[in-house]
């Protein structure tokens, strides 16, 4: 095909909080696919937190990006050129294993044909995809959320956590919002989210927390560990449902002990669970969870906010952005006009 493609390598591991000298931009020929593969042009790339546990070198859940390779992370594009069965051109794909550039040869097994009569093509990133499928399995699975139920969400604003709220709304439960501005928590409440707590503004985050759950947390959907977590930990309901989904909230010293106030009398007491959840335990069940999902956005049961940062040379700024809390919503970069 020729041209040229643009990419985002890691240029060094971060120490603390990573910054943009972490990555590095190149130019590379664009690549032709092979068999079973497909050429895609990326129109919306994807920044994630979980991107902060690829850039460290200590051991994780999935194989970390190396200095020097590619930038892992997802995109939404068009085949251009196809030597996959079931792929033409101008098909519109999704793909987690995209990487952070201009265009990606991709085998079929990875990529994932969106239907852009569901939604604009850039939820398959948002709502009605990873994020989205984590807020459904998180709550309805792993916690099985229960009618009349507190369910405290923090990043509540954010990709999983507006899925969340709307989803516990939805169910009869009482969701309440942890986020860290007045202008996310006002949004929240238009989601459905009964209460709030600004983690930022509370003088007393503990007490806060109480005052919003004066009944108790019976779940709490935990993305961010940290400080909200050792708060959150001291309201638990008796049953509670601990579900540890993220730590962005210790972005700045991910490769330290996570050393913090010790709970088993809580969760002794009030013979809580306390449970580590990964989305891609549930792949086999995508399908049934995006049906949903897409079917409740149809219906104008679920919003979907994004913040979209505009140019392939923004992925480290858009990246960053989620670690400040500066993003509003599901983080996008748009890479190229369709
Ligand atoms: N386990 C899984 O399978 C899985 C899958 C997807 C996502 N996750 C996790 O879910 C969490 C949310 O992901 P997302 O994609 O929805 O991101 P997001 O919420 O759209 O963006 C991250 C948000 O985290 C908050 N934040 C940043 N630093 C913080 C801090 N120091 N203390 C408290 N909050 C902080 C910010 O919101 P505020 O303005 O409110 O601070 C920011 O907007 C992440 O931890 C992610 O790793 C887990």
């Amino acid at each position: 095909m020729g041209g040229v493609n643009r990419q985002w390598v890691l240029a060094s591991h971060p120490k603390g909080m990573p910054d943009e000298s972490n990555w590095r931009l190149r130019e590379v020929p664009i690549p032709e696919p092979r068999s079973d593969e497909v050429l895609v042009r990326a129109i919306y790339l994807s920044v994630d937190p979980y991107m902060r546990a690829r850039i460290s070198p200590s051991k994780n859940y999935a194989k970390g990006v190396a200095v020097g390779e590619v930038m892992q992370g997802g995109g939404v594009g068009e085949v251009v050129r196809s030597r996959a069965p079931g792929f033409s051109e101008g098909d519109i794909v999704e793909s987690m294993s995209f990487g952070w550039q201009e265009h990606a040869v991709l085998r079929h097994e990875v990529a994932t044909k969106v239907d852009p009569s569901l939604a604009p093509i850039q939820a398959a990133l948002g709502g009605l995809g990873m994020p989205g499928l984590t807020a459904y399995f998180a709550l309805l699975d792993a916690a099985r959320i229960q009618p009349g139920e507190t369910v405290l969400i923090s990043a509540a604003a954010g990709a999983v956590g507006q899925v969340a709220g709307q989803i516990a709304k939805m169910k009869g439960c009482r969701p309440v919002a942890v986020a860290g501005s007045e202008e996310k928590l006002a949004w929240c409440r238009t989601l459905g989210y009964d209460a709030g707590v600004n983690y930022r503004a509370a003088p007393d985050l503990m007490k806060a927390i109480r005052e919003a759950c004066p009944n108790g947390v019976d779940v709490f959907l935990d993305n961010t560990a940290g400080p909200i977590h050792d708060a959150a930990m001291q309201s638990l309901a008796m049953r509670a449902r601990v579900i540890v989904c993220g730590r962005v909230a210790l972005a700045g010293r991910f490769e330290e002990p996570d050393i913090g106030p010790r709970f088993l009398d809580r969760i002794l007491t009030q013979r809580a669970r306390v449970q580590g959840f990964l989305v891609f335990d549930y792949k086999d069940r995508y399908p049934e969870a995006l049906k949903e999902l897409a079917a409740w956005y149809r219906d104008g049961k679920l919003q979907l906010r994004e913040d979209v940062i505009k140019g392939i040379e923004n992925m480290p700024k858009a990246f960053l952005r989620l670690l400040t809390g500066d993003n509003f919503g599901k983080q996008l970069v748009k890479v190229m006009a369709k």
